[in-house]
């Protein structure tokens, strides 16, 4: 989203300044040595680790700290474009956020032809949730429980990106989230774990494919390691404290799961977790993730990350426009911690650049972990083909054309009916009859620019098919009334303070004469509420979860009216629903659904499909009962409700969220029964399975998500009261049965202990089953010594 900052520029200005001031060296030196001339064009098959080194051994310093350089697309145009080009001719490692493929080709041109050992550059972008052809935000991919969701989202993102030249993308972010207020839980998968791990291996094999040298792929990098997810308060940025264990058995696993499905660059996070921030931290990108995990490939910074662990000045803090952290004392100490943290590659500042000679000179750096940063790059970069394929395969002008493709539009439109959740549908108002008229109400109905959610890529609003417009294609004569208008709140990128007396929610009242209007001949209702895009993703906490602006008010309208209505929320976050569910008979969650808006929510509405999705995250019934999450520790006086004295809030009805991870509804019923386990005991190194029966018990067909829970009950540090640790969405007919299996070992019934150490520990485990995390049938078996 910040794709370009006067800050930043001014940043990237000031530290240029020094460095020409200090007399600093960053143009890399041109040889005379012929060999040296000859852009490396080694055969393939050569070995890759003999390339690289080959390739490594001819680098001159200069150029190995540029080719650890990654650059934003504003240093490449207007009047930057000219010292652009010269970073490139240095040697320039990589550029993020360009995608005009004629740019990229000219750039890769003048890496290939014109840097003296014609090294390509490697173009990445934010491909989130689609390139040009939009998905559904990756909370709703998350809320299809279905890997091929994400793997379609992913596979047709980088067949997109890949057309105009790009080759990395900064995706799957896999941040766990515990905290609804921060926007950023919009881009991964919510609250668990192994949802969040299951699906970004999907991601990363849609990605890259077998092999991301094929022309169709990218490189993935997952972020942001590690624990970004849980910023305090949940303002985007802000610092976390958390114990070994939860680092080990909530946040690393998704990181695990990407890296062992083959992602080769990953991006450490902005925050700090225990004071340490992610791009300064050696324990989680040296010895977790290189070390332990034997991950070979590069890890990038997040934006300006590194120039942020500078302290700020004590006066005139705007003097060093990226400071805060204070774990280094200036630009030099930043980069050197960066780099021997274990970073590898330093995105926008760019201080390991401009001060790597010094830190060598002075002995702060060494050459070997340079050179290991340096190798890991171009391993990658060789990994990717782009030494033989530098270039995209289709000419810029033949790049519209690989847009927004019919198999694209339809994997999206069919992500989005996946996607969406059906948490409420009281006497069975939905779905609704198309043959009957319908009356589109909200601010949200006739909206093409929220549909994409945040991180839009380079999709375009205009791409988008509204909701209006998809009901009034299944349902014809279909009228509307926005009722009130959201604000978008956004800040224009060229405007460095957001105005004081923004309007952050807009819907400030409600045009009832307008709405009355068009409900006047209708038979039936869909309301379309919820957020505006700019209300989440990065930088765009809320410190309430409600339906922003009046839009409550809007739904009793409706309601008065007395015709059947259900509503359809858009929004990137778990909302607090409190204030509507009561009144509201049919309610179903479309998250932003992408550029297919209007046919999926349509496809839903009206029965076309049958909605399967479930909650990746739970939906409290108020803001104060956050961090509320299903994957809880117990307590020893857990809630119980006409109790005191037990860790309840005197004022919520509920132990527990409005509506459980897990949850949702369909337009048929089902009965998950017969859970039975292959054995009662079972060794450490052993496995077990767990079977369960799924018996569609209503009229129509229709998906469930069979779900495995485990608890450990006895257990050296107090284990979660369930976990995922298995689902399965399977489509059945009325009256249809078929039985799941699951496999559980040590990876599901182990755990890491607050020293990191995994440990199987002998004793009972519990194994729940059914169709939400509240399920209760349950078995036993035991881990034996
Ligand atoms: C975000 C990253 C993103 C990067 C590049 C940062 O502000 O935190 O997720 O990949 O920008 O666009």
């Amino acid at each position: 989203m910040f794709r370009f900052s006067l800050k930043a520029a001014l940043a990237v200005s000031l530290v240029a300044i020094a460095v020409a001031a200090a007399g600093g060296v960053v143009a890399a030196t041109r040889s005379s040595d012929e060999e040296a001339l000859q852009p490396v064009r080694q055969p393939a098959g050569g070995g890759i680790e003999s390339r690289v080194n080959r390739l490594l051994s001819r680098m001159t310093v200069e150029e190995k700290l540029q080719q650890v350089t990654l650059l934003p697309d504003f240093r490449f145009t207007g009047d930057q474009a000219e010292e652009g080009e010269e970073e490139v001719r240095n040697g320039l490692g990589a550029v993020l956020s360009l995608t005009d493929p004629q740019r990229i080709r000219e750039l890769q041109r003048i890496a290939v032809e014109e840097s003296r050992l014609g090294i390509p550059l490697l173009f990445a972008f934010d491909t989130i949730h689609g390139f040009r052809t939009i998905f559904p935000i990756p909370l709703g991919t998350g809320a299809s429980f279905d890997p091929q969701v994400a793997s379609d989202d992913a596979r047709y993102g980088a067949r997109e990106s890949a057309a105009v030249g790009l080759k990395q993308t900064y995706a799957p972010m896999v941040d766990v989230s515990h905290e609804p207020r921060w926007g950023r839980i919009s881009e991964a998968a919510g609250e668990d774990p192994y949802l969040n791990s299951v699906l970004a291996a999907a991601r990363v094999k849609g990605t890259q494919g077998t092999d991301y040298s094929d022309r169709d792929r990218l490189v993935a990098s997952p972020k942001h390691l590690v624990a970004y997810g849980e910023p305090e308060a949940g303002r985007d940025y802000n610092t976390t404290d958390l114990s070994e264990q939860r680092l080990r058995n909530l946040y690393l696993p998704p990181f695990k799961a990407a890296i062992d499905a083959g992602a080769d660059t990953a991006m450490c996070s902005f925050n700090a977790i225990n004071g340490v921030p992610g791009c300064g931290n050696r324990y989680t990108m040296t010895q977790i993730l290189k070390r332990e995990w034997d991950f070979d490939g590069f890890i990038e910074s997040d934006w300006t990350a590194v120039a942020e662990m500078r302290a700020c000045p004590p006066v005139n803090p705007d003097d060093v426009p990226e400071c805060g952290h204070g774990v280094a004392e200036d630009g030099p100490g930043a980069a050197a911690l960066a780099l021997s943290s274990g970073l590898d590659m330093e995105m926008t500042s760019t201080l390991i650049r401009d001060f790597g000679e010094q830190l060598l000179d002075e002995g702060r750096i060494s050459m070997g972990r340079l050179n290991d940063a340096v190798r890991r790059i171009l391993r990658v970069k060789f990994r990717a083909g782009l030494f033989e394929n530098p270039y995209s395969r289709f000419q810029p002008e033949e790049t519209e054309a690989e847009m927004l493709r019919p198999d694209a539009v339809e994997a999206a439109r069919r992500a989005a009916g996946r996607s969406m959740v059906l948490l409420k549908n009281d006497g069975g108002v939905l779905p609704l009859d198309p043959s009957r008229k319908t009356a589109v109400i909200g601010p949200l109905a006739d909206n093409q620019h929220d549909m994409l959610g945040p991180w839009w890529g380079r999709g375009a609003d205009e791409d988008v098919v509204t909701v209006l417009d998809g009901i009034d294609e299944q349902s014809p004569g279909a009228t509307h009334a926005a009722g009130c208008q959201l604000s978008n709140g956004e800040v224009p990128f060229d405007q460095e303070e957001v105005p004081k007396d923004r309007d952050p929610e807009g819907c400030t009242s409600i045009d009832t004469a307008e709405v009355n209007a068009a409900l006047a001949d209708a038979q039936q209702v869909v309301v379309a509420v919820g957020e505006t895009r700019e209300m989440s993703g990065e930088a765009n906490a809320r410190s309430t979860l409600d339906l922003p602006g009046r839009q409550e008010e809007l739904i009793q309208a409706v309601k008065a009216s007395g015709k059947p209505y259900a509503v359809v929320l858009f929004n990137g976050r778990p909302l607090a629903l409190e204030n509507i569910v009561a009144d509201t008979p049919a309610l179903l969650e479309a998250w932003f659904p992408g550029v297919q808006a209007g046919p999926a929510v349509a496809d839903v509405v009206f029965g076309k499909v049958n909605p399967g999705g479930k909650l990746p995250v739970s939906f409290p019934y108020r803001v104060g009962q956050v961090p509320i999450y299903y994957n809880h520790e117990p307590t020893g006086r857990p809630c119980n409700k006409g109790v005191k004295w037990n860790s309840q809030h005197r004022d919520i009805p509920s132990c527990g969220p409005l509506f459980e991870f897990g949850h949702g509804l369909s337009y048929t019923t089902f009965e998950v029964s017969n859970l039975a386990l292959s054995r009662s005991t079972v060794s450490r190194n052993g496995s077990l399975r767990a079977s369960v029966d799924v018996t569609n018990t209503g009229s129509r067909q229709g998906d469930e998500v069979v779900q495995l829970y485990i608890h450990d009950p006895v257990a050296s540090i107090s284990q979660p009261v369930r976990r995922l640790r298995g689902f399965e969405r399977v489509t059945l007919d009325p009256g249809q049965t078929r039985t799941i299996t699951f496999t559980l070992n040590k990876s599901d019934f182990g755990f890491y202990d607050n020293r990191g150490r995994f440990v199987v520990e002998p004793g009972r485990i519990d194994v729940y089953a059914g169709n939400s995390s509240a399920a209760e049938m349950t078995e036993s078996f035991t881990v034996t010594g």
